[in-house]
């Protein structure tokens, strides 16, 4: 018999990103806070067959172990004996190499859903550990919400549920390589770090002054410099009535906070027509 399986998997843009230092082991220490917006891809899992397979409607993704997916797939599977293959389709709606953990929040599902398909019974801490084998957002995308992240980004604290955020985000036709945005980023050249400590206590308060006054995100500046489009969508997200634009993650993608739905439809309306990949989104939290 064969068991299918549909599952949501939620981008996320970072509201907080701040870097530390580098680590001796390469990777970056962060301080970010990331929430998962209503975005989603679909992930439907198949068992059958005697090996994992992997399709989308998307070419824009590999279908075979570079993608995220796959390698979550491949690492359950390595670690405990399942009875049967596994089919794993797709369904791409979350911009590829965007700063938007689409890859990451794809591998999230694929491990929880093998988690629920053959009744593993593994824990959150044991599903957070396997998933940061994958990469440094994944056990954000498997605790899902919105969370601060420190370490490598697995160290997580989950936040309360916060003021509901109206954005429009826009992704330039260009794809930023994490990787080379760390690799670029150089501490002493920081001049706009975010204060954690003052988001956090703006976000437990809903007090949106106080929380759009602490959005920054260190990497800007570097992925600015490759990709000067995304300062230009920050001007224009500006210009129609932005409370606070920010670069998600690496980028470079964009997203504007704005006061309401209304406003940020009508801003969305406009930017829509100049960039392919814009969207209307909001928080999204586990339950909603
Ligand atoms: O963990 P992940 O494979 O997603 O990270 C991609 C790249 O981003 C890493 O190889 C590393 O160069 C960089 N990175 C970093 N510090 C982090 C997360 C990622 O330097 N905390």
């Amino acid at each position: 018999m064969t068991i299918e399986l549909v599952l949501e998997a939620p981008a996320k843009v970072n509201l907080t990103l701040n870097v530390l230092g580098k680590r001796t082991d390469g990777y970056h220490e962060l301080e970010t806070v990331m929430q998962q917006i209503n975005l989603r891809d679909k992930i439907f899992l198949h068992t059958g067959g005697r090996d994992i397979r992997v399709t989308s409607n998307s070419s824009e993704i590999p279908d075979n172990e570079e993608n995220l997916a796959y390698q979550a797939a491949h690492l359950l599977y390595s670690k405990f004996s399942l009875p049967t293959g596994l089919q794993i389709f797709i369904e791409k709606n979350i911009p590829v190499g965007a700063g938007l953990a689409g890859g990451s929040t794809d591998a999230a599902a694929v491990i929880m859903g093998i988690n629920e398909i053959f009744d593993l019974r593994l824990q959150r801490e044991e599903l957070l550990e396997l998933g940061l084998d994958i990469g440094s957002d994944v056990p954000f995308c498997v605790l899902g919400g919105a969370a601060l992240a420190r370490g490598r980004g697995e160290i997580l604290t989950s936040l309360p549920k916060g003021p509901r955020l109206e954005m429009v985000l826009v992704k330039p036709d260009f794809q930023l390589s994490t990787r080379e945005v760390y690799r670029d980023f150089r501490l002493e050249k920081v001049q706009q770090a975010p204060d954690n400590a003052a988001f956090l206590e703006a976000w437990r308060k809903c007090d949106m002054i106080g929380i759009v006054a602490e959005m920054k995100n260190v990497l800007e500046t570097v992925s600015i410099e490759k990709c000067p489009e995304i300062q230009l969508i920050k001007v224009k997200l500006d210009a129609l009535g932005a409370q606070k634009t920010l670069m998600s993650g690496s980028g470079p993608s964009v997203v504007g906070v704005f006061t309401s739905r209304d406003e940020a439809c009508k801003a969305w309306e406009t930017i829509k027509g100049q960039y392919r990949e814009s969207y209307l989104v909001s928080s999204y939290d586990r339950g909603d």
